[in-house]
């Protein structure tokens, strides 16, 4: 079975696999995992996409997307890194040499580069929210946020986003954040942050949950989070909630093959990624517990997309008591999971250039980030100047967002689960999914290993034909249709 390892490993693959600057301890890999997966695909693109797609029939289709691909893909990431030891490049040529497979790994790199490219912007808007909540706060009811009128909020955002100058500015705020947290090599005082921070931000949204739950007609919310109506769900929305699973849980890119390497030989692979799921996915609940019974209260427009998040929430704080000090913490907790998420996307393509190409970690941080400055720039001002510019038409932000969730990611999970369910033969999975035999949970192996195999690949496969419209044209070829 180790045969089927590192036959291919170069000595300078074995030099930087044990002399690389990991971000995230052994001990902590749990909370490290949640550190890249808790970030604003939980408080801002959840929440906005269940607005903009209907609602519960969404959330529901994104918990089986969830369940039966996200996670599988999670663990098989998980168990390739541990495996191989290395980056997600680097492992797959470990494990297949001399085969395409690494081939994944590099659409990762893409993924992860462009995923930041719109990230940064949003995590730009929390970090001026920050400063417009402290304002707020010393301004009391004068304050600019401190307002439950949809009008009114609306228009504090429409300006901020439309600024192009503020836009990219902000951006550039939080690339450098990330690229000073990178380069002061604190990644890992930031990840025991926020592994601190993280439960602080479960309580602030279950405070601020209770209060939307008891605005004056929150019930309506409660009705658009929990009571599905299938009849709104299309090819569309499905895919967009495939794509949000796999978004969430930071895999179809190889990050987590990354993570992997770092695990403990003893690390119960199958529990952690349940166990890291659900945690996420409690995270997604509570932020749509807080943000939709204020839309339906407020009369705010659930479909309001990207901007949902910050036209309702400062709402729900202006009519709590003392809401202008806890919107404050509110964003900053927002801005602390961002950082984590953000660390960890930069860290894919600044891995690759220092590993796989052999840069110093300095000069491969600084290029990403000038990079991204440069490629970002069109999603930051694509809320303004460049709003009318499109490809595809969308916007360049747009853009990123579709081309990494509906297809850069489902395509890199697809060849994931296809290389654990089908490259790797039983006994060697089963070997080192139960820590060679350490551990009782061959039934769960099993399991884990039929839908890897046969369910997972073929839901991701039919989701994405279907959801980008192939699936009718395919068929309509076969029935010998138009
Ligand atoms: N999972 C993060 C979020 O939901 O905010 C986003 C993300 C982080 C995606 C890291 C991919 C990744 F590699």
């Amino acid at each position: 079975m180790q045969s089927a390892l590192p036959a291919g490993q170069s000595a300078k693959e074995a030099a930087t696999a044990s002399t690389r600057d990991g971000f995230t301890t052994r001990l902590g890999v749990i909370a490290a995992t949640l550190g890249s997966a808790v970030g604003l695909g939980n408080i801002w693109k959840f929440p906005f996409m269940t607005g903009e797609n209907g609602g519960a029939a969404f959330v529901v289709v994104y918990i089986l997307a969830t369940l039966f691909v996200g996670l599988p893909v999670m663990i098989s990431e998980h168990v390739i890194g541990r495996r191989a030891r290395t980056d997600a490049i680097g492992s797959l040529r470990k494990l297949a040499p001399r085969t395409p497979w690494w081939l994944v790994g590099a659409a990762g790199v893409a993924a992860a580069f462009l995923i930041m490219a719109f990230y940064t912007e949003v995590a730009g808007w929390v970090f001026a929210y920050i400063v417009k909540a402290i304002v707020s706060l010393f301004q009391g009811a004068a304050g600019e946020l401190a307002s439950t009128d949809p009008a009114a909020t609306s228009q504090v955002f429409g300006n901020l986003a439309a600024n192009p100058w503020l836009s990219l500015i902000l951006q550039w705020v939080v690339l450098a954040w990330v690229a000073a947290i990178i380069l002061a090599g604190v990644s890992k005082g930031i990840e025991r942050m926020t592994k601190r921070l993280l439960p602080l931000l479960f309580v602030l949204l279950v405070i601020v949950g209770i209060r939307s739950l008891t605005l004056p007609g929150a019930g309506e919310g409660l009705r658009f989070l929990f009571q599905p109506d299938f009849s709104a769900i299309t090819g569309a929305a499905v895919l967009a909630a495939l794509g949000l699973a796999f978004f969430k849980l930071s895999v179809g890119m190889g990050t987590m093959i990354t993570y992997g390497s770092y695990f403990r030989e003893d690390q119960n692979i199958p529990a952690t990624g349940a166990r890291v799921m659900l945690a996420d996915l409690a995270v997604s609940m509570l932020a749509g517990i807080a943000i939709f019974p204020a839309v339906f209260a407020f009369g705010f427009a659930p479909e309001a997309g990207p901007s949902l998040l910050f036209i309702t929430i400062p709402a729900v704080f202006s009519s709590m008591p003392l809401g202008a000090f806890f919107m404050v913490l509110f964003f900053i907790l927002t801005a602390v999971a961002a950082t984590g998420a953000m660390i960890s996307l930069a860290e894919v393509p600044v891995a690759f250039l220092n590993e796989r190409l052999g840069w110093s970690r300095r000069n491969a941080t600084l290029v990403t980030v000038l990079l991204l400055a440069i490629v970002g720039s069109s999603a930051a001002l694509s809320q303004g100047v460049l709003a009318e510019f499109k490809l595809f038409g969308m916007t360049m932000f747009d853009l990123f967002d579709f081309s990494t969730s509906n297809i850069l990611l489902p395509v890199g999970g697809f060849f994931i689960l296809l290389f654990v369910g089908w490259r790797w033969a039983y006994p060697e999975l089963k070997q080192a999914l139960s820590n060679d035999g350490a551990l009782q949970n061959e039934r769960t192996i099993r399991f884990f290993w039929t839908v890897t195999k046969f369910v997972s690949p073929v839901l991701v496969f039919v989701v994405l034909l279907d959801g980008l419209g192939l699936l009718s044209k395919i068929l309509a070829l076969f029935g010998g249709g138009a």
